[in-house]
């Protein structure tokens, strides 16, 4: 066991762990952020992408050991400061961009770092960018026209039938 520190949402914890304990481990059963999901543990769906020093980090490929020191940002950290939901969060709601919603934090995740580094994403870019996030409700018409309209675009007409 060793302790480890990282900066969460802002907040530092600490908390020993196995040097097998994966972040996102750590992040559920340590820390009880249990918003980042764990849809597979083998890197495929994307449900426990969470930042990790500002890049997107599938939480179930990283042990928490090497997350010592980071800065981690999960979906609990995303809402506004007033508690509101953000502009990302506000169009998946506005627009039915979840069903079932176990996706959907990492999905949020996911498009939010998208339109940091391309902040008008086309429909294509966006579903290149989600390729490392599976939706098995398979809602992804209405999570792209959700993160659309957070970029401030419209579905384009053709694909929105
Ligand atoms: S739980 Fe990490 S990619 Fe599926
Ligand atoms: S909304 Fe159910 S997995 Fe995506």
């Amino acid at each position: 066991m060793a302790m480890i520190s990282m900066t969460v949402n802002g907040k530092t914890h600490s908390a020993e762990a196995e040097g097998r304990t994966l972040l996102v481990e750590f992040l559920r059963e340590k820390l009880h952020l249990t918003g980042t999901h764990v849809g597979c543990d083998t890197s495929q769906c994307g449900a426990c992408t969470v930042h990790v020093n500002g890049q997107n980090v599938k939480a179930c490929t990283m042990f928490a050991a090497e997350a010592d020191g980071a800065e981690v940002t999960t979906i609990e950290g995303m809402a506004n400061g007033d508690g509101s939901l953000n502009v990302m969060q506000q169009a998946f709601q506005d627009h039915h961009g979840l069903q079932c919603g176990f996706c959907t934090p990492g999905m949020v995740m996911s498009a939010t770092k998208l339109l940091e580094e391309n902040p008008k994403p086309s429909e294509q870019e966006i579903r290149d960018y989600l390729q490392g996030n599976i939706c098995r409700c398979t809602g992804y018409h209405n999570i792209i026209k959700a993160i659309l309209a957070a970029s401030g675009q419209d579905m384009p007409a053709v694909a929105a039938e």
